[in-house]
């Protein structure tokens, strides 16, 4: 099965003013899309065309041979994840079990959004910075290039993209100011809560 380019859950502009439409355009419309042909094209010339994308992920992530796979097929899901991460400025409210989660393991919503924009910064190069579940525990984390927390066998609630693509029409070299705006006006709070939710309920049906 082929991989799919999904769509935006929102329009082009709904983002604005913190990503612009062109930003949305070529983030979604020439960089993701990329991808996704990349990794399809890759996915032919393995035995792995059946599997799902996390399974494509974890196989090609123990395989330096499957280098080239492993980066598309992980930044298809990387993004993916991404556009689920944001909502409409406004349109987010932030559940009381996330908020509690966000006191007792990472001293709360300002400290983490503190940290989480510093992590962002701090990273050389391009990447991801994410917001975890591990072993119950929310935690900070960042991947470079295409890593992600499938591939380590971590569960992700929320991500940023820190590539310059993410963010160069609009804040030009200034990281620190995208991921303030992320933080503070675009994460699809309902979103980490679900992610959490299911999380949790796995963990405690195994
Ligand atoms: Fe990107």
């Amino acid at each position: 099965m082929a991989f799919e380019l999904p769509s935006l859950p929102y329009g082009y502009d709904a983002l604005q003013p913190f990503i612009s439409k062109e930003t949305l355009e070529y983030h979604h419309d020439k960089h993701h899309k990329a991808y996704v042909e990349a990794a399809n094209k890759l996915l032919t010339e393995t035995a792995l065309e059946n599997k799902s994308l996390e399974d494509v992920i974890r196989t090609s992530h123990r395989d330096p041979k499957l280098t080239k796979l492993y980066d598309n097929a992980a930044q298809h899901w990387n993004h993916s994840e991404f556009w689920l991460c944001m909502k409409p400025p406004g349109h987010s409210h932030i559940p009381s079990d996330i908020s509690k989660r966000l006191d007792a393991d990472l001293g709360g919503l300002e400290k983490f959004k503190k940290d989480f924009v510093a992590q962002g910064v701090a990273d050389f190069g391009s990447g991801w910075v994410w917001l975890i579940i591990d072993s119950g525990r929310l935690k900070i984390l960042s991947t470079s290039n295409a890593d992600n927390p499938p591939a380590l066998g971590k569960t992700a609630l929320l991500t940023c993209d820190v590539w310059e693509h993410a963010y160069y029409i609009d804040y030009r070299n200034d990281r620190e100011k995208f991921l303030k705006a992320f933080v503070d006006n675009l994460i699809n709070w309902e979103h980490v809560a679900a992610l959490y939710d299911k999380a949790t309920s796995q963990r405690r049906a195994a």
